[in-house]
């Protein structure tokens, strides 16, 4: 088995090589692509010491696999590519989610959708795989009729770029030392503008969480809306989720549903101030839920905090379980 990963040099394309490492994945040829400028530099994977390929040496060696992380105009040209070779492309940027020929899987909700025949299949954005992991079992018991989101999302998010103006901007340096991944400064600051603002004054990361939900949940009339915001944490991304239902809940029922829910775990319990917390959450592969209540303000409403690492489940570890379950099946 040959596997590439284009992006290898990225925060997310990193994090991928330890999600691979840890559960075990080897191969026979590790393929690691990045930017010209990364050509020749070396990478380790598995002990092993690998150098890095262009974009073209790799679509020439035919891998089965290519994991992507390099941006939505690098997937837009080259997973082609890569897919009439035979490869089968896991892309985690936006570039196919929202193509009605290709899936968009989070495994632990629609899995089963996966099959080998599958040449591009898409990863969700970071904050909707989160999401929708929380609201899979809620919305199979009760119907999910309206939800608003709020985010607090990491600027791991946007890439090494905002890393490095978060830790300059750190340090007190000025914003003439490093390029800006924002518009203003990250630091002690909270930005309500994640990705590019739409022709509807939303953002393109707000309305990624209303599409690519109803999309994973085949939900396609769901009402959905959402603020998204940037904010100086490392750890991962946190949701406020005020959910309301078709059907009447239990407020008990609910918590089991979510305690038995695989790649789900409760943290509810605020006697003990017990509650999701980004910083906790940093390469943990789980998405965490807490601060389970009801909306006393409806009749049929719940609000729920969602953490995950938006680096891990948001990103690597969901695109390495999607492999893990093309290998496995
Ligand atoms: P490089 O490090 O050579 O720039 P991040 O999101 O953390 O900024 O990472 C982006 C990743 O995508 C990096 O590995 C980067 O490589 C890679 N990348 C960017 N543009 C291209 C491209 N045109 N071809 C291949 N890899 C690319």
């Amino acid at each position: 088995m040959k596997i590439a990963l284009v992006g290898a040099t990225g925060l997310v394309g990193r994090e991928m090589i330890e999600v691979l490492e840890e559960r075990k994945i080897s191969c026979d040829e590790f393929i690691p692509v990045a930017s010209a400028r990364s050509v020749g530099k070396e990478i380790k994977f598995n002990g092993e010491t690998y150098i890095v390929h262009s974009m073209q040496d790799a679509i020439d060696k035919a891998p089965d696999f290519a994991l992507f992380s390099a941006g939505g105009e690098t997937s837009k040209t080259y997973a082609p590519l890569f897919a009439d070779k035979g490869t089968t492309v896991i892309d985690n940027s936006s570039a196919w989610r929202m193509d009605p020929e290709v899936k968009l899987v989070v495994p632990e909700v629609n899995g089963d959708i996966i099959t080998n025949e599958d040449r591009i299949i898409a990863n969700p954005n970071c904050s909707t795989i989160q999401l929708v992991v929380a609201l899979n079992p809620l919305h199979q018991a009760y119907g999910i009729k309206r939800l608003v989101i709020s985010t607090y999302q990491s600027f791991t998010g946007t890439g090494a770029n905002a890393v490095a103006q978060y830790e300059a901007e750190k340090k007190g340096q000025t914003n003439d030392n490093y390029p800006m991944a924002y518009h203003y400064p990250i630091f002690e600051n909270c930005l309500p503008h994640c990705d590019v603002f739409l022709e509807n004054d939303y953002t393109k990361e707000e309305m990624k969480l209303v599409h690519e939900t109803r999309k994973i949940m085949n939900a396609p009339q769901m009402n959905i809306t959402a603020t998204a915001v940037r904010v100086p944490v490392h750890g991962g991304h946190s949701e406020a989720v005020n959910i309301e239902f078709e059907k009447q809940f239990d407020i008990d029922e609910v918590k089991s549903l979510l305690r038995k829910e695989k790649g789900l775990i409760l943290q509810d319990d605020i006697d003990k101030n017990v509650y999701p917390m980004p910083r906790f959450a940093r390469k943990k592969d789980e998405v965490f839920v807490g601060r389970v209540r009801r909306d006393e303000s409806i009749d049929k409403g719940l609000n729920i905090w969602v953490v995950a690492d938006n680096l891990r489940k948001g990103a690597a570890t969901n695109a390495v379980q999607i492999l893990q379950k093309l290998i496995t099946d």
